[in-house]
């Protein structure tokens, strides 16, 4: 048997087991039907992480000066082949506790633009957005798309990435038997 491919689920919202946590439980389903690892990190459990200071240490070094919980989160981004970012909308962004998270990747964003590392990407790196909010509106999943796209380049995965998006998602409730299989379908494809 080969090595098994990592697969990282990052939840960004603060509702362990809201809507966003239910579809992501589902992807990782198909994930591990695949046959590769999947493990989850959740702002819900690491609710303390600090926002960016702009401190300017990282240009440096490559390495965070805030010393907090965000060390899990980097540990994660750099075993991960595979990342999946599942979030909710909060004013049409990630929810302020996951947008510290992504903020913080600017300590990896110097590592390539700064410092000149892994300028090529990373090897077989490959992201996948999974995004909820409670309305409809065409343009709903906009902003996050983009914010994601360049958290993503900083950790050195593709600009171009699979989405899945639930609109009318206000509760896990309103989630159709449906919508966790075609979420555990695109995580067992995501990880092929
Ligand atoms: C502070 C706040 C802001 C929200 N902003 C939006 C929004 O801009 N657009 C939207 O469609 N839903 C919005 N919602 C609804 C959530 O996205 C929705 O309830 C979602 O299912 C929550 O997912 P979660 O349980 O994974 O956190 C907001 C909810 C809260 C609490």
């Amino acid at each position: 048997m080969g090595r098994k491919i990592k697969v990282c689920g990052l939840h960004l919202s603060p509702r362990a087991k809201g809507t966003s946590g239910r579809l992501l439980e589902s992807f990782g389903l198909g994930v591990v039907d695949a046959g590769a690892d999947f493990s989850v990190l959740s702002v819900a459990d690491h609710p303390d992480v600090g926002g960016c200071r702009e401190c300017g240490a990282c240009e440096k070094e490559g390495v965070c000066a805030v010393k907090d919980d965000m060390s899990h989160f980097y540990k994660a981004f750099e075993k991960a082949e595979r990342l999946v970012v599942a979030t909710s909308l909060f004013f049409y962004d990630v929810p302020a506790q996951g947008k510290a998270v992504v903020d913080r990747g600017q300590a990896f964003w110097s590592r390539r633009y700064r410092l000149g590392r892994n300028r090529d990407g990373k090897p077989g790196a490959r992201g996948f957005l999974l995004a909820v909010g409670a309305t409809k509106g065409k343009d709903l999943f906009v902003p996050v798309t983009l914010s994601i796209k360049y958290f993503f380049d900083a950790l050195a995965y593709p600009k171009q990435f699979d989405t899945l998006f639930y609109r009318s998602a206000e509760e896990p409730e309103s989630l159709t038997p449906e919508h966790l299989l075609e979420a555990r379908a695109a995580g067992r494809n995501f990880a092929l």
